[in-house]
């Protein structure tokens, strides 16, 4: 029987789902009809070809239509997609998305409507690209109990990051090349400033703890202060700097569960399966009892990649069908649960810090006053290169209090010798 699928954009992904069905590789998929395609312009050249008839501007007309089975949203953003989604559901139509965006702030409201009407919500496109880490997180590593998924979620700034390790480029020069490649946006905001990031944490969180995640509430630092001097001095103790999502279990309060859930550029040690992990690739690493550690690494954007989990997706819906099986939805726990967040003034890190002070005598042990003071327990505390008479001193602590450390450096910020404090970054092991 025809299976006749909606789908509402044709951009990068969009294509390439159209190319990836106009050649199915799988039985499953050969039934499968693009009865209409939404778009924002009719007379935009196209790469696949679609009959004009069934190309249109009228996006409400595909969710409402019943000769339509299922719905692909692959538009972006927040409105209308969430009122098309919605409103698909509504109609008795499962939904593929890789809208990591809408589903990081509307999740709850989207899979309790899904929930409601039975049918199926599916987003493995919306994280990692290619990298089958929803599905993998739903099913086969749910069965443990899961304390910490780290992941690498964001191809542009690994680029970025990858460029200044290995070329030594600054942050503006690898944004610069990034751009020419088509890997960053005009305007990079929503990579560099880790908020796609954080949409996807937000997302497999809600996957891995089995609670929804305000993404709002999640603290979000990008990677705009990172210069080539703290890449150098990085190395040289042994640690690469990475943009992490993180996501684990903090402590529990009573019967509630306390999550660790953020984004910002990390010192990883280049022992670390993350660490390797370079250029626009993505990778998520997941820890779990009494799974152990699992690295699920690959493309995380880019048209092949996405349209191949979107297209499996489909696959997955065409499979359940097929069986006559129910097909659970991926957060299906997602709402109704809110997680209770750790402040980040409570996290207990390791911090990299450089501060620029006169090169005098007593310095050092000023600085080490204050930290000391503060409960902050130092792991070294080197004097690095001097210029002009302004000595570079680069600290590593150990595993202290954050609201600790930042009061320590207020402090320090005030000492007459200190010129300025240029870099804070967490360490993880
Ligand atoms: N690109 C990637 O590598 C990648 C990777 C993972 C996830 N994703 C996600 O996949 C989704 C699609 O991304 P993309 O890169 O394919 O986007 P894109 O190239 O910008 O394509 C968006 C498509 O949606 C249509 N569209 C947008 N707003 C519309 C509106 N209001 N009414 C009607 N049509 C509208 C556009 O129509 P016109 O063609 O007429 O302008 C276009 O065909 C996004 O949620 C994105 O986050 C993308």
């Amino acid at each position: 029987m025809v299976y006749r699928v909606g789908l509402l954009g044709l951009g990068t992904v969009g294509t390439g789902v159209v190319q990836m069905l106009q050649q199915p590789q799988h039985p499953l998929l050969q039934a499968v009809e693009i009865a209409a395609v939404g778009v924002r312009s009719l007379d935009k050249p196209r790469q696949v070809r679609i009959p004009p008839e069934r190309l249109t501007t009228n996006l409400e007309q595909i969710v409402s239509d019943p000769e339509i089975d299922a719905v692909i949203e692959l538009m972006g953003g927040l409105e209308p997609a969430r009122s098309l989604i919605l409103k698909a559901i509504d109609h008795g139509k499962p939904v593929i998305t890789a809208n990591k965006a809408v589903i990081a702030r509307h999740g709850e409201e989207i899979f309790q409507a899904a929930a409601q009407a039975g049918v199926a919500v599916l987003l493995e496109a919306a994280v990692g690209g290619g990298i089958p880490i929803v599905q993998a997180l739903q099913h086969s590593l749910r069965a443990s109990r899961i304390q910490a998924v780290w992941g690498i979620v964001n191809g542009t700034t690994n680029f970025i990051l990858s460029q200044m390790a290995q070329q030594g480029s600054s942050f503006a020069e690898a944004l610069a090349q990034a751009q020419a490649r088509g890997y960053a946006e005009a305007d990079p905001s929503a990579d560099v400033e880790g908020w796609d990031a954080a949409d996807k944490i937000a997302i497999l969180a809600g996957l891995a703890f089995g609670v929804a995640v305000p993404r709002e509430a999640i603290p979000c630092e990008g990677i705009r202060n990172i210069s080539s001097t703290d890449i150098r001095y990085a190395r040289e103790w042994g640690y690469t700097f990475k943009l992490l999502a993180i996501a684990q279990r903090a402590a529990a309060q009573g019967s509630e569960t306390v999550l660790d859930v953020r984004v910002h550029p990390t010192l990883l040690p280049v022992t670390h399966p993350l660490a390797n992990v370079h250029g626009v690739d993505n990778a998520v690493w997941v820890q779990g009892d009494p799974l152990g550690q699992v690295v699920l690494a690959g493309p995380g954007a880019g048209q092949g990649p996405t349209a191949s989990a979107v297209v499996g997706d489909l696959l997955t819906l065409r499979a359940h069908l097929q069986t006559g099986a129910y097909l659970p939805n991926p957060l299906w726990g997602f709402f109704g649960r809110a997680a209770a967040l750790l402040p980040l003034a409570e996290l207990e890190s390791e911090f990299y810090v450089r501060v620029l002070a006169q090169d005098q005598p007593g310095v050092m042990g000023a600085i080490g006053t204050c930290f000391g003071r503060h409960r902050v327990s130092l792991e070294s505390i080197t004097q690095k290169e001097c210029h002009q008479e302004q000595a570079e001193i680069v600290i590593l602590t150990h595993t202290v209090r954050e609201a600790d450390c930042r009061q320590a450096l207020a402090e320090i910020q005030q000492l007459p010798q200190v010129a300025a404090i240029p870099s804070l970054f967490r360490v993880l092991r």
